[in-house]
């Protein structure tokens, strides 16, 4: 059988389209952006046009985006910037959760002295409260920082309510978007953020590509010195074939996103449904206000290095969290965030479905599962 690949929170495979739309910017259409003469003009409007399509999906304005090389750079730009001006007024509070992307957590966790950070408890599907964000909230408070969808679960956190909060507040407010653009729909002024991150490798575009949004009349350090490029705040040459990628991956998610989230969840609940027929298997995460694509389950009594290892020769790629997290023997900060114990994270299995994943495939996925353990619980006998 052909390998199945049920991972797409970990990554996205390029879409074809996209493919097409950023091989001209190789060898034909190489010119840098910044240059004056023809070929320039020619990258310098691509750029432009990617950052249109861009700011269409998120319903921003395109000179409040700047390209970057993806979520984890859009993460730790916004929070140390924010910090390191933080600290030239004497120091602050940042309010984050504890089931963020390691870009986040780790980012919070390296700033220096004088910055204190305060790590929201989840409840047992993986959401924090807007009111647990105002009890938080202190006079010296400069960043709210809370991701939209949770890259484990999928579990989608209240962030209109949040943003809602925080304007009345005049607190600033980051959301790391990286799993939801693409898959839900994103208003960053109906929601009321500040500032966004995304990545184009989870939404079907190239990786080494992402942005940052950033509300007009905010202002960022620079996070690379240099030339003027992305007006100044992010020096280098721009990375045209991957923008232009990112912009056309954006473009077709607009374009697809309402029929392809339905057809996702349709899948996912189907899934579910059959992974319901073997005993002990129980939904990790929330039931409704989820990613389409994402089913997190764990199997009572199933270890998953034993699963995955399994799948991995039969053909089928599926996760037992995050990508970062797999390989090692930690249990899922996001799972123990939740409630878990390590012993019930280590049973967890993430399959997350795409654009390009099939019924046969997730009939054929359920099957093998069934029988995986199946079999693993009579050799534990
Ligand atoms: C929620 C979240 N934030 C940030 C990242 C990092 O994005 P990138 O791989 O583009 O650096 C990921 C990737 O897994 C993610 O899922």
């Amino acid at each position: 059988m052909k390998p199945v690949y049920l991972d797409y929170a970990a990554t996205t495979p390029v879409d074809a389209r996209v493919v097409q739309k950023m091989l001209p910017y190789f060898c034909e259409q190489f010119g840098n952006p910044s240059s004056l003469y023809a070929a320039g003009r020619a990258a310098r409007q691509s750029v432009s046009q990617a950052r249109r399509q861009l700011a269409a999906l998120l319903d921003a304005e395109p000179d409040e985006l700047f390209f970057t090389s993806g979520g984890s750079e859009s993460d730790n730009w916004v929070i140390r910037s924010l910090a390191e001006e933080a600290l030239r007024h004497g120091g602050g509070h940042i309010i984050t959760t504890k089931v963020e992307h390691h870009a986040v957590l780790h980012a919070c966790e390296a700033l220096p002295q004088g910055i204190e950070v305060t790590y929201l408890d989840v409840d047992a599907e993986g959401r924090v409260r807007p009111e647990q964000v105002k009890e938080a909230l202190r006079p010296d408070t400069f960043l709210v920082t809370v991701m939209t969808a949770n890259n484990e679960v999928g579990t989608i956190e209240p962030i209109a309510a949040i943003g809602a909060l925080c304007r009345a507040r005049g607190v600033f407010f980051h959301t790391d978007a990286v799993q939801a653009v693409g898959h839900i729909p994103v208003s960053v002024k109906d929601w009321q953020v500040d500032a966004l991150s995304l990545s184009g490798h989870k939404l079907y575009g190239p990786k080494g590509v992402g942005a940052l949004y950033l509300r007009r009349g905010h202002k960022l350090a620079p996070l690379i010195y240099g030339g003027a490029q992305e007006r100044g705040l992010r020096a280098g040459t721009e990375n045209t074939a991957g923008i232009v990628g990112l912009g056309f991956a954006a473009a077709i998610a607009e374009a697809e996103l309402h029929e392809e989230s339905g057809r996702l969840q349709a899948l996912r609940d189907h899934l579910f449904a059959l992974l319901q027929e073997i005993s002990g298997v129980q939904l990790n995460g929330a039931q409704d206000n989820r990613l389409p694509g994402n089913l997190n389950v764990a199997i009572e009594g199933v270890d998953q290095e034993t699963l995955l290892i399994r799948f991995d020769l039969m053909g089928f790629a599926v996760s037992a969290g995050s990508a970062c997290s797999a390989g090692s023997l930690e249990p899922s900060h996001v799972l123990t965030a939740m409630g878990q114990t390590p012993e019930q994270a280590a049973q967890a299995i993430r399959v997350t479905l795409g654009r390009f994943t099939t019924e046969e495939e997730v009939e054929a996925f359920a099957k093998a599962l069934g029988q995986a353990v199946h079999d693993i619980r009579r050799q534990a006998v």
